[in-house]
Formats: C-alpha cells, structure tokens, sequence
C-alpha cells in the first residue's frame, strides 16, 4: 500500500497546470520530501537534484511502460499512432535504443561545427529582419523560423515554402505535444508527419546521406524503414519543438538588461556559450520526463532519511525543471547568471537517455542569442501586446512574445 502524506502539499495535475511558474510548488514539495506519492496523479514526484540524477542513472527504471503495464492496458490492435509513439526510442530501453542515441549523437557531434557558421548567419538575417520592421515576435518571427531552418539542415531536409513550413510546423507541435503526454484528438497530423518523412527516406533510394536521416538508415540498427520514419519524426518534433521553448522563453528573462548583456557579449564573445547553458538551466524546455519501476526496490535516503520503497509498475515523474532550480545546487537558483560555475544542470536529462541532441541544442541557443543581441541595439517588450502562451503542460512555453526594437 502507498501511503498519502498528509496534506502533501501538491499533485501532479497541480505542478501541470501550474506550468507558467510552478517553481513554489516545487519548493514545498522539495522541502517535504524529493521523492513524494502523489495517490491524486497515482505516481511519485521527484523535484530534487540529487535524487532525479540518481533515478535517471538507475537501470531498475525503465522509458518503456508496456514492458509493466499489466495486459488489459496494452492496446490490443496496433495503429500508426501509437507505433509512431511506442516505437520512439525515448520510449524504449536496451541495445536498439542505445545503437539509436548513439547514431544521433555521433552525427551531430560531426557536424556540430560546420553547422554552427550557417545557423548564425540564419539568426541574424531573422533579427535584421525584426531591426528593419522595428518589431519581433520572439516565438513567430525568430523562434519558430530559427527551430525549423535549424533541424531541417540537421535532418538534410530540402528547401520548403511557407506555407510547407507552416505545416511542419504545426505537424511536429502536434507530434510532440503526444508525445509528452499532452493528448490531442486530432491525429490526422501525425500520419501527415509520417507521410512526409516516409517520402524523405525513400528518396534516398536506400543510400545513406551525409545528415541525420543517412546516420539512422546507416547505423541506427534499425528493423525496417518504417522504423527509420518514426525515428525520424521523433528527432524532428523532440529537436524543434525544445530549441523554440528555449530561444522563446529564454530570452524574455534577457530583456529587462538587454543593454547589459549586449555589453558582456561585446567585451567576451565567449560568454555567450556559458549564457546558453544558463537560459537552458532556467528554462528547461522537457519540464518533467518519465520513468517506470521495472521491480519493487527501496531508494537509497538523502539527508539520513530512508528512502521510499516503490512498487513494480508506479510511474514516476520526475521534475527536471524543479531539479534546475534545487537551491541545495544553485545558489539563487531562479537568477539567470551567466557565469554559474558548475552549472550541472539536467536539462538534457541524465543518464542511458540523456539528449543525443545536446552538443547541436548548445549550439544553436548560443548563435540565436548571440545574433539578437549584436544584431538589436534594443529589445523590449510590446507595451500594446500580452504573450500567449502553448497550453502543453510540459514543453509548451511562450506561443507569442511580441517586441519593439526601437
Ligand atoms: C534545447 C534543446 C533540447 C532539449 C532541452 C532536449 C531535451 C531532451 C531530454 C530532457 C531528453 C531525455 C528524455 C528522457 O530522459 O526521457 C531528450 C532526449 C532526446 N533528444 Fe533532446 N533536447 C533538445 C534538443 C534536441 C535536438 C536538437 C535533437 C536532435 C536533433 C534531440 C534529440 C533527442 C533524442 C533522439 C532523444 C531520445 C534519446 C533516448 O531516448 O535515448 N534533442 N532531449
């Protein structure tokens, strides 16, 4: 039996629709406990550092929920949609994961550098663009365009039009948005998804090329071409929609020194790398992410405490963002200073399914920031326009931020 803490000071559906700012939920939830049963949410919720580093480097969590799922939950007919999502490898474990992140990471480890250049020059033809106009919208006008040009020349997709992107677009939210467990009813765009990605890999003709795509056809181990689609259309929604909660929510926390930050970029152009990682650590685009217990085991305690003891199957959230901001690790952790030195934030994640994407996400937060900052001698908030916000409890951050430049 789980035991409820009484008066456990949140639940899960209150740390999701708490999205904006959930940050005095999680300190009261870390000050309890770092590991606590939510019996509302029926899962535990980690909010510390320490144990979330420990959880994720502990094999006897597993990504994959069928594997505990007792039989009545599995599905008994299979659909494109939920191959498309149990078939990711974010949701699988094992050597076929692995062989996959492996592919990811080696790729864009590869290519990191040669495609640092033409991202910047990406960047600031989009803040030239606002400079001109005297306005931006950090999410229409330089998140979205900047995310998508960023992972197509990852991916090696071709050149699209508008109205193509803006499709892409809207197909990869709603994929993510599944995904991370943000139900949606309309699945039509998934199976577009899928259609778009099943044409970019038969035009390969089964000869790798020299981008992502070729790096899963060619070392991905994977078991058919439909599985090198479905792996395509996770990298494509797990890439894009992050970088744009990134740029989008983080350089809002810029404006109110652009002036000031326009100076240390100037003065030490290598400040910009240790910026990135900071707005990443702030940010934290995956709020939460999920693990199974694979047995019944007990966690080792912190503080002398005894560990909880969880239960084959329960579900267990765990709270990167929260992790982010664990003030027993950073100091003033709700302050975004650029020179936070260690700054081991997990906002990658840790351990067998840390982001294959993180040397490419790095680079690409560092040159958009750069070029908005040299490129826009201002930068402030609309004082006519409110941001909207995505609804996607867990990567859902601004959907519009609109600025003067002037
Ligand atoms: C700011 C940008 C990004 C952030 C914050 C981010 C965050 C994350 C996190 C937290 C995970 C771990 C999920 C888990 O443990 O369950 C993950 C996994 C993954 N990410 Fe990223 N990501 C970013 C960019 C990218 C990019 C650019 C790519 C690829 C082009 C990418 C591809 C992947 C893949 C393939 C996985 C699955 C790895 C596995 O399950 O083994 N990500 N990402």
């Amino acid at each position: 039996m789980h035991m409820q803490l009484s008066g456990a000071p949140a639940t899960l559906e209150d740390l999701t629709a708490a999205y904006a700012d959930a940050h005095a939920l999680y300190d009261a939830l870390r000050a309890r406990d770092r590991v606590t049963w939510d019996a509302t949410g029926r899962c535990w919720l980690v909010t510390g550092h320490e144990a979330t580093r420990r959880i994720l480097a502990d094999a006897r969590f597993i990504s994959d929920p069928t594997v505990v799922a007792p039989p009545a939950r599995r599905p008994a007919r299979r659909s494109f949609l939920s191959d498309a999502v149990q078939r990711q490898v974010i949701f699988t474990d094992g050597p076929r994961q692995e062989a996959v992140r492996r592919a990811v990471l080696v790729e864009l480890a590869r290519r990191q550098e040669a495609l640092a250049g033409p991202l910047l020059e990406v960047a600031r033809v989009l803040a030239e663009r606002g400079r001109a106009r005297g306005e931006l919208d950090l999410l229409g006008d330089f998140a979205i365009p900047f995310s998508m040009e960023a992972i197509s020349r990852i991916m090696g997709l071709p050149e699209v039009d508008e109205e193509e992107m803006a499709r892409l677009e809207r197909w990869s939210t709603t994929f993510a948005n599944i995904t991370s467990g943000y139900l949606q009813v309309d699945v039509t765009e998934v199976v577009q998804l899928g259609d778009y990605f099943r044409a970019q890999v038969a035009a390969r003709g089964g000869t790798p090329s020299d981008d992502l795509i070729g790096a899963f056809l060619r070392d991905g181990g994977l078991d058919d071409e439909e599985d090198v689609v479905i792996q395509c259309m996770m990298a494509f929604a797990a890439g894009r929609v992050t970088t744009q909660k990134a740029l989008g929510s983080g350089i809002p926390l810029l404006l109110p020194s652009w002036g000031e930050w326009r100076r240390q970029i100037a003065e030490n152009p290598g400040s910009g790398r240790r910026l990135a990682e900071e707005i990443l650590r702030v940010v934290t685009p995956t709020r939460y992410v999920a693990r199974y217990a694979a047995e019944d085991l007990r966690l080792d305690g912190e503080d002398g405490r005894e560990g909880p003891s969880i239960r084959r199957g329960d579900r267990v959230v765990l709270f990167l963002e929260a992790a982010n901001h664990d003030p027993s690790v950073f100091a003033d952790p709700h302050a975004l200073e650029a020179a936070r030195r260690p700054n081991p934030h997990l906002a990658f994640g840790s351990g067998s399914h840390r982001c294959p994407g993180a040397s490419i996400a790095r680079v690409e937060v560092q040159v958009a920031v750069q070029a908005l900052l040299e490129t826009l001698a201002q930068l402030r908030p609309h004082p006519h326009a409110a941001p909207a916000w995505e609804p996607n409890p867990n990567l859902g951050g601004y959907a519009s931020y609109r600025c003067l430049c002037a």
